[in-house]
């Protein structure tokens, strides 16, 4: 609790090392103080003090051994094969009885794609232009469509984009899933530190807060009720994935049912990494414990080392899609007990220097990343998934991770389902792209393609004015 009277607010603030926040309050005009006052409200103070003696001693040891995780692989044995069947009917029952809730992490600012507004509202449809959060909605109501499920979407937000999210989703009238199936959630923010551990501010009474990291999902569901709500709605599961990748399939049978067979409580989805410089993290074991290795923590010979086949010792490229239990979560999280640890984002920021003066100041965001929490499963599964199938995020304006590498990757994948059920390919444009999409809910892999093709009524290609779409 933040005192009330102002000595007492300009004492707890020396005590936390944030005097500088009062500087200038008799400078302040009386809006400005009660906007300074509400900000600092917002604080807590006890959480400021541990995040700066973080950055003092940031105590991250680097961990002395690594291994590659057990996966369960693409190319399977027989009696992977039959395991693999035996998971899909587990998996198809599991969402019949709607014992899934889907998670979606989609609280950060997005800046690397400089898009103006909430990475979700970005569209990515070849030919609809449907936007990433229309995409995952009809991955959701095809789930409904295919196993009955009922939906329950939980889509966290940050205040930094919460009201844009959801004045989006109100407009695309939920995405005709049914307002009662959508569940906004917002992770906490906290305050960006300069180099000697005073928060640094964008305005005389405002101060510079960031998201806490996708690892603040975890705390978010139960702080916003979130455990609660799923546990009253017979969730057992969580689906949990990114805003950013439209090939996501967040209510995956197989997936779903090799995590449930496992009695996992926290279980990922990786996909073969061949360019050892990729930028994505591996899964992988450090020090014996599970995780996500990001590239630059792993030793140089270790980023090249190759098995006997050539491909990658350390491969298990992370896409970000997690299945979780529920009370793992809740386990994890009981009495503010989760202890994720936090990762440290140099950055110049623009704000105010610790003297009320503006510029870029050299400082520190804090976050914590979901995948820590592998750490503490006690059991786990790592499916290795195709690329071409499942990951094509759209993180950057141009060149990897683009807007124009994922269209890519959509319209080959669609071109692939084409050519599986013996359909026509149209002519590729002149940049060499399919002009093509397929709804989701009509198909999501080539096997269904085939399925719908062959059903009574097959499939209806419609011309738009960017290409063919399957519906
Ligand atoms: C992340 C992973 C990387 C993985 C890659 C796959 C980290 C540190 N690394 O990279 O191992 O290979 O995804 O695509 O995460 N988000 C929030 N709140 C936040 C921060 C992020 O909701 O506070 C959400 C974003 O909206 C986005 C997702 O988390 O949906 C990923 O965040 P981002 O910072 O883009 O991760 P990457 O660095 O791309």
């Amino acid at each position: 609790m933040m005192p009330e009277s102002k000595s007492d607010l300009a004492a707890a603030l020396e005590a936390a090392g944030q005097d500088h926040l009062m500087g200038t309050w008799s400078d302040l005009s009386v809006e400005e103080q009660a906007n300074l006052r509400t900000a600092l409200e917002g604080l807590d103070l006890d959480q400021v003090q541990r995040l700066r003696e973080h950055l003092r001693s940031p105590n991250e040891h680097a961990a002395k051994s690594f291994e590659p995780p057990l996966t369960f692989p693409l190319g399977r044995s027989t009696e992977q094969a039959a395991r693999a069947e035996h998971a899909i009917s587990i998996g198809k029952q599991l969402l019949r009885e709607s014992k899934v809730g889907f998670v979606l992490v989609a609280g950060g600012q997005g800046s690397r794609l400089g898009f103006n507004g909430p990475k979700g509202m970005f569209g990515v449809g070849p030919v609809s232009g449907l936007s990433l959060f229309g995409w995952h909605a009809a991955r959701l109501s095809a789930a409904q469509r295919r196993h009955g499920t009922n939906i329950a979407w939980f889509v966290m937000t940050s205040s930094s984009n919460d009201g844009a999210t959801r004045s989006f989703f109100e407009d695309q009238d939920v995405f005709g899933l049914g307002r009662q199936n959508v569940h906004f959630f917002t992770q906490q923010m906290l305050p960006a530190l300069d180099q000697e551990g005073r928060i640094v501010r964008t305005a005389p009474d405002a101060l510079f807060l960031a998201p806490n990291g996708h690892g603040g999902t975890l705390a978010a569901l139960r702080s916003e009720g979130m455990l609660d709500l799923a546990a009253s709605l017979g969730i057992e599961q969580f689906s949990y994935f990114q805003v950013d990748n439209p090939l996501v399939r967040p209510a995956d049978p197989l997936f779903l049912g090799l995590h449930a067979l496992a009695e996992a409580d926290m279980s990922s989805k990786v996909v073969a990494k061949d360019d050892p410089g990729e930028k994505v993290g591996v899964l992988g074991l450090a020090d014996g414990r599970l995780g996500c290795i990001e590239y630059s923590d792993l030793p140089g010979d270790l980023r090249t080392e190759k098995e006997g086949d050539g491909s990658l010792r350390f491969r298990a490229g992370n896409i970000a899609v997690h299945m979780i239990r529920r009370d793992f979560v809740e386990n994890l999280t009981k009495d503010g007990l989760l202890d994720l640890p936090w990762h440290l984002a140099q950055k110049n920021l623009k704000g105010l220097d610790a003297q009320g003066n503006p510029g870029e100041i050299p400082g520190v965001k804090f976050e914590t990343f979901v995948f820590d929490a592998l750490g503490a499963a006690a059991n786990s599964v790592t499916l290795e998934v195709r690329r071409e199938e499942e990951f094509s995020p759209v993180k950057n304006a141009e060149g990897p991770d683009s807007p124009s590498t994922c269209r890519q990757a959509l319209t080959e994948s669609f071109g692939n389902m084409l050519r599986a059920a013996g359909v026509d390919l149209p002519d590729r444009d002149q940049d060499g792209t399919l002009p093509l999409e397929v709804d989701p809910r009509v198909a999501e892999n080539e096997s269904e393609f085939c399925a719908a093709n062959e059903s009574a009524g097959g499939l209806k290609a419609l011309k738009g004015e960017h290409g063919w779409l399957y519906r």
